[in-house]
């Protein structure tokens, strides 16, 4: 099914949505969308060289997916900043839910040795802030990001008290669009007692096209330029 396909198959709302989802509101900017002010430079990392871990869930390839865009546009400002940046491609990665078996107690090494154990839990734990990236899925992140994201149960204190970003893309671009996620960040943030310091809510970006130029694009940039 291609992306336009999800959007005819969700009924006759969805042809508003359809044509209202082809990036214009994206262009003209939409008031009732959620946006996040990009902090004043220096105000977030203190002036200190950060760790930053960014997290990429999109299975689209690099070249063509709108999120990794984000994440990209994000690392190329924070590098220009003299942060230090591991990214980790949730989608092509080795990678396993959560299967709840408690081994960990919630405080040690998680039963699977995989590349979230190996590669990005020593990453995470050592971050100062964690970037997480998605493209809207039925209105949520996307299963490959809410795989990592359960996975931070086997070290869910030693993860907490960390700065966040959250920069997620979408087709549609009614004021709704990012509601459910952007619910489900604030609970996240508020349980891992992490200090939000950026949001891109990028709606009507359902293209690479679109995404390139977008608002969204450059506030990416500046978010990571100015930390
Ligand atoms: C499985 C699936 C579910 C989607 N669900 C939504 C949705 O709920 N709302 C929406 O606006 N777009 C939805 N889309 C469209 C994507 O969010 C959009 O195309 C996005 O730009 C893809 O980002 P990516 O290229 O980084 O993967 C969905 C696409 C797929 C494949």
């Amino acid at each position: 099914m291609d992306r336009r396909e999800f959007l005819k198959v969700s009924g006759m709302g969805a042809i508003t949505l359809f044509l209202s989802g082809c990036g214009l509101s994206g262009l003209t900017g939409n008031s009732k969308n959620k946006t996040t002010e990009v902090p004043a430079k220096g105000s977030v990392s203190g002036g200190k060289n950060m760790k930053i871990v960014v997290i990429t869930s999109s299975p689209h390839p690099k070249n063509e997916s709108t999120s990794i865009y984000l994440a990209d546009r994000f690392t190329e400002g924070a590098k220009s900043a003299g942060h230090e940046v591991f990214t980790f491609d949730a989608a092509n990665e080795d990678t396993h839910p959560c299967r709840g078996c408690d081994k960990c107690g919630m405080d040690g090494p998680c039963v699977f040795k995989d590349a979230i154990e190996n590669k990005l839990m020593p990453k995470m734990l050592e971050a100062d802030l964690l970037v997480l990236t998605t493209p809207l899925y039925y209105y949520g992140m996307s299963a490959q990001l809410k795989i990592i994201v359960d996975r931070f149960y086997s070290r869910t204190e030693k993860l907490h008290r960390k700065k966040s970003i959250i920069m997620a893309t979408a087709y549609n671009s009614a004021d709704w669009t990012m509601e459910a996620l952007s619910n489900h960040y604030d609970t996240l943030v508020r349980y891992m007692e992490w200090t939000d310091v950026g949001q891109v809510w990028a709606t009507g970006c359902g293209a690479r096209s679109l995404v390139e130029r977008s608002e969204f694009a450059d506030m990416a940039y500046k978010i990571g330029a100015n930390l």
